[in-house]
C-alpha cells in the first residue's frame, strides 16, 4: 500500500439539497415513462428540485456554511473558493464570487470551474495543489448544480436523470496521516457534442438559442453510458495501480452518482463488494458536480464514512472529463 505523505486533507464537509421532491411517479404524469423503467435503467427513485426563487449560489452557500462549521473554520480563514458548476447564477461573474459575499469569505480569491460531473474532483485536485505549493492554507471546494433549469421537461430521455443540490468540502494542511493521497484528471475534447448545452454561450448567443430551442442540456445517453463505464473503470484502476494499491485497500468507493449500472460496472471491475460502495443515486438522481461532495457529506453524517477510512472517488462527465482520487479520512 502507498506510503505517499498527503499535503492536504478534508477538514469538514456539508451538503444542501432542495426540499421539493420529484418522484418517478410524478414524472409518469409529465412524460411517457414509468417508475419501473427509470428504476431498472438508472436506479433513480426521486430527485430534489429547487423552487424558482432558489439560486445556485444559495444552495452553494448553504453547503459551504455547513462545511465550515464542520471544519471549525471561519469564513475569513478561507484563502480560495473553487466552485464547480455548469449552472451558475450568471454567465459572469463567477458564482463563487456570489458565494464569497453570502458567506463572508472576505479574504478569499473566488473562481468557478467548468468540468461537468468531474468538477468536484478537478476542484479538489487544484485545492490540494494550491495547499502543497504553499499558495493557500484553506481552500473551499463546492460542487453545485440546478440542472432542473436546463432540463427539457418534455424529453423523457434526459428529464428523468437529473436533480439539484450542492456539496462542499474545506481543504487544509494534512495531519495525522489523513489526507489526499493522489488525484488523476483526464479529458477528451473530441466528444464534446455527446453531452452539452451550447445555447447561451458566445457560439450560439442566448437570443438565437431561444429562437432555435437550444436552451436545454442534450445527451446521447447510450454513447455517454459506454464511455462512462470505460473511463470510470480505467480512472479507478489507474490510480490504484499508480499507488501500489488494489481494491482490497479501499474501504469505501464513492463514485459519481449518474446511473446504478455504471456504478456497479465500476465496482465489479475493482472487485469491490456492495457494502464498500456508497450509493445514493436513488434519492438525488444525477446532480453532476454536486454528486460526489453530497455523497461524502452524507456518508459522514450517516457514520458510514469514518475517520481512518481510505476512500476512492471516481467521476465522469460532459467534455468528456473524468478523474479519480484516493483520500484517507
Ligand atoms: N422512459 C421510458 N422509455 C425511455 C425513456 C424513459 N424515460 N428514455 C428512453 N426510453 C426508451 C428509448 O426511447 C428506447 O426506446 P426504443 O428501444 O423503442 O427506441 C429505449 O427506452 C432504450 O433507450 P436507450 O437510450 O437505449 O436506453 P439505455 O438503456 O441506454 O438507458 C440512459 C438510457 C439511462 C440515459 C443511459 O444511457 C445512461 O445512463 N446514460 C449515461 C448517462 C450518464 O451517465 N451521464 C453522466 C454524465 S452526466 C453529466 O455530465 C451532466
Amino acid at each position: 500500500m502507498s506510503q505517499k505523505k498527503p499535503n492536504s486533507m478534508i477538514l469538514g464537509t456539508g451538503k444542501a439539497v432542495p426540499e421539493r421532491i420529484l418522484t418517478n411517479h410524478d414524472l409518469e404524469k409529465m412524460v411517457d415513462t414509468s417508475d419501473e423503467w427509470i428504476r431498472t435503467r438508472t436506479g433513480i427513485e426521486r430527485r430534489h428540485i429547487a423552487d424558482d426563487h432558489i439560486k445556485n449560489s444559495d444552495l452553494a452557500s448553504q453547503a459551504a456554511r455547513a462545511a465550515l462549521e464542520d471544519a471549525g473554520i471561519s469564513a475569513e480563514e478561507i484563502d480560495v473558493i473553487l466552485l464547480a458548476t455548469v449552472t451558475g447564477d450568471a454567465t459572469f461573474p463567477a458564482t463563487a464570487c456570489y458565494v464569497q459575499e453570502k458567506i463572508g469569505a472576505v479574504n478569499a480569491a473566488a473562481m468557478d470551474l467548468s468540468a461537468a460531473c468531474s468538477g468536484f474532483l478537478y476542484g479538489m485536485t487544484l485545492a490540494d495543489s494550491l495547499i502543497a505549493a504553499g499558495k493557500a492554507k484553506h481552500v473551499l471546494v463546492i460542487g453545485v448544480e440546478i440542472l432542473s433549469r436546463i432540463t427539457d421537461w418534455t424529453d423523457r430521455s434526459t428529464c428523468v436523470l437529473f436533480g439539484d443540490g450542492a456539496g462542499a468540502a474545506v481543504f487544509g494542511p494534512a495531519k495525522n496521516g489523513a489526507g489526499v493521497i493522489d488525484t488523476y484528471m483526464k479529458s477528451d475534447g473530441r466528444l464534446t457534442h455527446l453531452l452539452c448545452m451550447i445555447g447561451g454561450g458566445t457560439s450560439v448567443p442566448m437570443k438565437v438559442a431561444v429562437e432555435e430551442n437550444l436552451i436545454y442540456l442534450k445527451m446521447e445517453g447510450p454513447e455517454v453510458f459506454k464511455a462512462a463505464v470505460t473511463a470510470m473503470g480505467d480512472a479507478a484502476a489507474r490510480i490504484l495501480e499508480a499507488n501500489g494499491m488494489t481494491g482490497d485497500d479501499v474501504d469505501l468507493l464513492i463514485p459519481h452518482q449518474a446511473n446504478i449500472r455504471i456504478i456497479k460496472a465500476t465496482s465489479k471491475r475493482l472487485g469491490l463488494d456492495d457494502e464498500k460502495v456508497y450509493i445514493n443515486v436513488q434519492e438525488y438522481g444525477n446532480t453532476s458536480a454536486a454528486s460526489i461532495p453530497i455523497a461524502i457529506a452524507e456518508a459522514r453524517e450517516k457514520g458510514i464514512l469514518k475517520p481512518g477510512m481510505t476512500t476512492l472517488l471516481v467521476a465522469f462527465g460532459g467534455g468528456f472529463t473524468w478523474g479519480s482520487a484516493i483520500v484517507k479520512f
